[in-house]
């Protein structure tokens, strides 16, 4: 495996350039675990500090200028600060940032909702997508009488310990640190696409619901075929355990009504954040006005312990979360901007592959929707820029990391312009032709950085 050197030019010039990183890393070490509030945001030598954004770029605490593909964790469909979003979040600031009461920009957001996603006939908003998903859980629990859960291996759904389990190698339902095993033995990890073992598995008629990402793990890092989806709705719908999409990347995203309007399949039961909430925080479970009905009060206390769950939240359906929410779904529900961030998405695929087929590297850029992910063992080169298919390739070693080649390709494409996650991008509608000619010169430049370091 291609190793980066203790000492590498990418890696000397990449601390030469960030010296106020460094020193703000200095600092965060001394605080934070690992130095950093979110695991993905964890980089050797130390991470990027950004200073703001506008657009598709950020600024990082030096001065550098990046095109950004992170896009908020997925959050940011339109990029950085769009003017009708942060219009709204400007102006509610001076009105109020917490009433600590219903207001009427969170009836207007729930319709908004209910009008886009196929599946919403009631909501609830919690304060992230990992409050939504235990939500779900809690709610198809509640609803079925039954137990069991079932995923799919590389699947992340939060890091609640009820769901964040094999979502890595070895993608056994194992318990981590501090994970009960109790919590655990009632999670099954099934291997994904795999209808026969999802009918096997619901054939023992222990199973409350089925909990899948849409289009595949990591938004689509191994795809999942539409047909799988349909198959998996009418095996849920036989053996009686709901189905719930989590959409909390693909919610906004992949259409105004998510995967499910997509694909023309409709869940009971789908977790949203991310664009949901415009670039602030927040989450919803919406569904089937049945199952949601196990978060209404009930006319006794006996038939409340039987047929209600608690729900409370300082923060749910914030007001600053949902003006930035309405404002966001107003501009997502015609469909263009969807439409035009895709085709953009697709000409930076094809851009990078060929690229890649130009310089001989034996890495595939991937991906269906708003997005391009990287496949660095691909074994040959991309013939050209169309030949993106990844169909043929066993999924573990689409889902597998590979952190080295990841962090090199960071660092050297930040040394030309560009930041990604390492393996991911999303892409926004701020991405425009002129972005991505910056975005492919720096690829290329990077590729050949990676290659004189005989890392690609
Ligand atoms: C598919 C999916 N579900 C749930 C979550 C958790 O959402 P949050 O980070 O808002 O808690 C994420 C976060 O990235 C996600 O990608």
């Amino acid at each position: 495996m291609a190793r980066l050197a203790a000492s590498s030019k990418i890696q000397d010039g990449y601390t030469d350039a960030l010296p106020a990183s460094r020193a703000l890393y200095e600092r965060a070490r001394r605080l934070f675990p690992d130095a950093v509030t979110h695991d993905n945001r964890r980089m050797q030598p130390f991470p990027l500090y950004v200073d703001r954004a506008d657009g598709a770029y950020k600024w990082d605490v030096d001065g550098n200028r990046y095109v950004d593909y992170w896009m908020g964790h997925g959050a940011l469909l339109l990029g950085h600060n769009p003017r009708h979003v942060s219009d709204a979040v400007r102006e509610q600031a001076l009105r109020g940032t917490h009433y600590g009461a219903c207001h009427a920009k969170e009836v207007e957001w729930g319709e908004w909702v209910c009008r886009l996603v196929p599946s919403a006939e009631r909501v609830r908003f919690t304060a992230s997508g990992t409050e939504a998903t235990h939500m779900a859980v809690r709610l198809a629990r509640a609803f079925t009488g039954k137990r069991h859960v079932v995923k799919f291996a590389g699947h992340f759904h939060g890091w609640h310990e009820g769901l964040e389990i094999g979502v890595r190698p070895p993608y056994e339902a194992e318990p981590e640190a501090g994970q009960l095993p109790e919590v655990v033995d009632l999670v099954s990890v099934l291997p994904p696409n795999d209808i026969l073992a999802v009918r096997a598995r619901l054939a023992k008629g222990d199973v409350a619901a089925v909990i899948i990402e849409p289009t595949g793990g990591h938004f689509g890092s191994v795809p999942t075929p539409g047909s799988f989806i349909t198959a998996l709705r009418e095996e849920t719908r036989r053996a009686g355990a709901l189905l719930i999409f989590d959409e909390v990347v693909t919610g906004f995203r992949v259409a105004p009504g998510g995967a499910q309007a997509r694909l023309g399949v409709t869940p009971d039961l789908t977790t949203l954040a991310k664009i949901l909430c415009g670039g602030l925080p927040g989450g919803a479970c919406v569904g089937r006005e049945d199952v949601m009905s196990y978060l209404a009060t009930k006319s006794s206390p006996e038939e409340n312990r039987r047929a209600k769950i608690a729900h409370a939240g300082t923060f749910n359906a914030n007001p600053l979360s949902a003006v930035a929410g309405v404002a966001m779904l107003a501009l997502v529900a015609d469909g263009q901007a969807i439409r035009f961030v895709n085709q953009q998405a697709a000409k930076l695929r094809h851009g990078m592959n060929e690229i890649l087929a130009r310089e001989t590297v034996a890495w595939k850029i991937y991906g269906e929707h708003s997005d391009w992910k990287i496949f660095f063992g691909a074994g040959a080169p991309p013939r050209d820029g169309s030949d993106q298919s990844v169909e043929d390739v066993d999924w573990r070693r689409l889902d597998a990391k590979n952190a080295e080649q990841s962090r090199a390709l960071r660092q050297a494409l930040i040394l030309h312009g560009v930041d990604f996650n390492g393996a991911r991008a999303l892409v926004g509608t701020c991405h425009t032709d002129e972005i991505i000619g910056e975005t492919l010169a720096a690829f290329e430049a990077a590729i050949r950085d990676m290659k004189e370091e005989g890392l690609a």
